[in-house]
């Protein structure tokens, strides 16, 4: 697709992989509008945002109305969500309505008012549960281990039948864990990774849990470019996955070679998490990047070089 002065709205774009999209869009020339309700218990941060040039609609997807922000586009990239596991189980109904329900809205409004739109929605490897064989392709069954996962399902599939039942483009992503300038560092609600970074940049030991479970980390650049490349793909469902799979243990490693220095100490699952964890995870995405010719282009030991040094003079204002 060409970007060049398409309008392109991004639900969730003060957030951590919204933020990385907008930037790679308005590279690319496109006329942005962010929705965001800047929830605190998320990625969103003004400072994501800052210096880029796009319309910015502070609006709720669960209550707020839509149609005018969603006026005119032609792709609509869906990624606000509640995306924290642990957080999901501890209000269920809280997920469900942010995901599910806050997506039938966002839908609901867009048959209303962009009804040409293409439509890339986020969604998530959680969704296949624990791997019954690795590497995961697209057919392994849905078998969710959270609340998260079940809320983010019905959202990827209300969107699919807009798809079957009216005919609108829609392709869902299932990410692996993603990572990059942005992300949430405060704390481990959005992934544990945000927090090893932050505890290395203060020069504090962080926990590794378990430490053998393989990831296969997607640069938040590279993510972005495949929402891009989504745009072309025929509508379906795809898995993202990025680096080679490494271990947490390795990961970690990784971390503290790529700040130069730092500590970290190897612990066992907590249990209310080993619960609902799903060991080891790589991606077979060989459909997408056959689909697009996608390819991620960061090393991770690169991508973690670039988050660590886009956090060191700014991590202030992420605490
Ligand atoms: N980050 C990852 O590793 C990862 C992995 C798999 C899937 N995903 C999916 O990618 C998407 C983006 O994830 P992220 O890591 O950037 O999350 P994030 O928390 O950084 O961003 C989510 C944004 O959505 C906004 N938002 C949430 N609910 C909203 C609502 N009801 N109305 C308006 N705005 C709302 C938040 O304010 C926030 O800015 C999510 O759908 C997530 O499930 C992310």
């Amino acid at each position: 697709m060409d970007w060049h002065g398409a309008v392109v709205v991004i639900t969730g774009g003060a957030g951590f992989l919204g933020s990385a999209l907008a930037r790679a869009l308005v590279g690319q020339g496109a006329r942005v509008t962010v929705i965001d309700a800047f929830l605190p218990e998320t990625g969103a941060n003004a400072a994501n945002l800052e210096g880029l040039d796009v319309r910015v609609v502070r609006a709720d997807l669960r209550h707020d109305p839509l149609e005018d922000a969603l006026a005119g586009a032609d792709a609509i990239v869906h990624l606000a969500a509640q995306t924290s596991h642990m957080g999901s189980q501890a209000d269920p109904r809280g997920d469900l309505a942010q995901n599910a329900d806050a997506t039938l809205r966002l839908i609901l409004a867009a048959r209303a008012s962009a009804p040409d739109a293409r439509v890339i929605h986020a969604s998530t490897r959680q969704l296949y549960g624990r791997p019954r064989a690795l590497p995961v392709a697209e057919d392994h069954p849905v078998d969710p281990p959270d609340a998260n996962a079940v809320s983010k399902w019905a959202a990827e599939q209300y969107w699919l039948l807009e798809h079957k039942v009216h005919g609108r483009p829609v392709v869902s992503l299932r990410l692996t864990n993603c990572y990059g300038p942005g992300l949430r560092v405060k704390d481990h609600r959005q992934t544990f990774l945000g927090l090893w970074v932050r505890r290395v940049l203060e020069g504090e030991p962080f926990e590794v849990w378990g430490g053998d479970q393989t990831r296969d980390l997607a640069y938040a650049d590279d993510v972005a470019e495949a929402f891009l490349a989504a745009a072309g793909a025929p509508p379906g469902v795809y898995n993202l996955g990025g680096s080679p799979p490494v271990s947490l243990r390795d990961l970690a490693e990784a971390l503290v070679a790529a700040n130069g220095g730092g500590r970290y100490v190897v612990k066992e699952f907590p249990p209310e998490r080993a619960r609902i964890d799903i060991g080891s995870y790589v991606a077979d995405d060989s459909r997408f990047r056959a689909a697009t010719g996608w390819a991620p282009k960061i090393p991770l030991d690169e991508g973690l070089h670039r988050t660590l040094d886009w956090f060191r003079p700014r991590l202030d204002r992420y605490l």
